[in-house]
């Protein structure tokens, strides 16, 4: 069974001594995110505070995201790999060509339809429609003194397409102006951002549902690039094993047992400044970019709400967790496009998008450089500033190793791949101009002759008759 809301889910890190509860009252402004990252940098635990200044009633949580061992847990997999291999079931196994072969792959794919998305009449997060529609009634946090505001720094912005009405749910951090009006900070690349682009060419506002609070599949599908139009409510149930149940309103499917909904709609001509904000990469976010204003309609919450606030900054703290998750639950997919892929790792210290190691079964010349190519041509992938690929023997988690390949495989003049003024992540406090910079590909597999000019030479290797004679002795040493 899934685990059905945050609730649910802090039972859980309870049960399993991931969460500690403080009832000594502290601020969210400054305060709960200094605690957050002391605790993040030591490894977790999650954190309930249940005694939160200015906001009686509300408890605030963070850090839920605390190891991928409890997630793990939470999702019921052994591997985070298996939620992946979920989605790609009938491209892993081979088509059968008897009837009960065929009898068993129909079953899966009917099968499938328990993560769809599950239409209910209500649920808990209506307990109470809020007379006083109003922004600044959360908890939002003030992460770094030089923050332009309070922010929601891990909401669920829930749209839908314009044309095709597909549900798109990210993680698009939302800066409090006033009671009725936040800044919604979708990046360019994002699918957010995308059906707004489409809302302003049709000329039209778009509703924006801001869901607070959910169940750690809910969650987590937020921050995952999952491509259009792939429906990000059918990707939560994936994640979760179990479709998701919404309610209908305003046109919008709600999760029913998020802890609290904020309905409104952006207005593509109305934008403001965003910023600054301590980011991902430990930087205050400097351009202060326009980006769309959500005009507050209706708050609804569940009784004794929980807040859940997450705190970036210089790595690696909680949402160095989400991006490893992320990084084992897309690593099937990733090896289905690129049959060729053995291993990833895209290092805590990197950022998400900051440094990509790749490990491949290398095959013909130029191999390296066209995995390079295909990735940057690949989703959020395209975001990644530097990639390095090893050859299948070298572990990209072992980092010495890696460097070890790169100082000896790497000729630079030959390996080293600048692509100049391509498109970058927004956040990368070393481009130019926001969104526009360069990427750099470092080819550390062992080289063909076509590529090196001459043979590559041989690597040392002890032989067999050497090796069985030392292990014989080996005891008699006295070493
Ligand atoms: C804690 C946290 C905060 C994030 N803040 C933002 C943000 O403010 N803007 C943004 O575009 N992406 C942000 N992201 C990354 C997106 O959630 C991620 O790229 C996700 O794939 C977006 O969904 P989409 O692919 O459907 O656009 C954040 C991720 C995390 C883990």
């Amino acid at each position: 069974m899934a685990l059905k809301d945050l609730r649910e889910y802090l039972d859980l890190l309870e049960t399993n001594s991931c969460l500690k509860k403080v009832s000594y009252e502290v601020s969210p402004i400054l305060e709960i995110p200094e605690i957050l990252r002391r605790v993040m940098y030591k490894k977790g635990p999650a954190v309930v505070f249940e005694n939160v200044k200015d906001y009686p009633g509300w408890s605030v949580a963070g850090n839920l995201f605390c190891s991928t061992e409890i997630l793990k847990k939470a999702y019921g997999v052994k591997k985070l790999e298996e939620i992946g291999e979920r989605l790609i079931k009938p491209a892993l196994e081979p088509p059968s060509t008897n009837l009960t072969g065929k009898i068993k792959a129909l079953g899966e794919v009917i099968g499938f339809g328990r993560y769809t998305p599950k239409k209910v009449r209500k649920g808990p997060v209506f307990e109470q429609e809020m007379n006083d529609s109003n922004l600044l009634q959360f908890p939002a946090f003030k992460s770094w003194p030089e923050d332009g505001g309070t922010y929601f720094t891990y909401p669920l912005v829930l749209t839908q397409d314009p044309e095709r009405k597909i549900t798109n749910i990210g993680v698009y951090r939302v800066m409090i102006l006033d009671e009725k009006r936040g800044v919604i900070h979708w990046q360019l690349h994002k699918r957010g951002k995308m059906a707004f682009d489409k809302s302003r060419e049709m000329g039209k506002r778009m509703k924006v549902a801001i869901i607070l609070g959910g169940d750690p599949g809910l969650l987590l599908t937020g921050a995952s690039p999952v491509p259009f139009p792939f429906d990000k409510l059918l990707f939560a149930g994936i994640i979760r094993g179990e479709g998701i149940e919404v309610v209908e309103i305003d046109g919008l499917p709600i999760p029913a047992r998020a802890e609290a909904v904020l309905i409104g709609y952006v207005d593509p001509q109305d934008l403001h400044p965003e910023g600054p904000f301590g980011d991902h990469f430990g930087y205050y976010d400097a351009p202060k970019d326009l980006y769309p204003v959500f005009h507050l309609e209706k708050v609804f919450m569940r009784k004794h709400p929980i807040y859940f606030g997450s705190v970036v900054g210089l790595p690696p703290l909680e949402d160095a967790v989400i991006g490893k998750a992320i990084e084992r639950i897309f690593l099937p997919i990733l090896r289905m496009l690129f049959p060729e892929v053995k291993e990833v790792n895209l290092p805590e210290y990197g950022m998400f998008h900051g440094l990509a190691i790749v490990s491949i079964k290398k095959r013909y010349p130029g191999h390296a450089k066209k995995v390079m190519m295909g990735l940057w041509g690949t989703g959020q992938f395209s975001l990644t500033k530097t990639i390095i690929v090893v050859d299948e023997d070298v572990d990209p988690n072992n980092l010495n190793d890696v460097i070890f390949a790169v100082s000896a495989n790497v000729d630079p003049q030959r390996d080293v791949m600048i692509l100049p003024n391509t498109h970058a992540d927004v956040l990368d406090p070393s481009t130019k101009f926001a969104g526009f910079g360069s990427k750099m590909g470092i080819d550390a597999t062992r080289k063909f002759r076509e590529e090196a000019g001459k043979d590559w030479p041989k690597m040392v290797e002890t032989d067999e008759e050497t090796k069985r004679r030392i292990d014989e002795i080996w005891e008699k040493l006295g070493i």
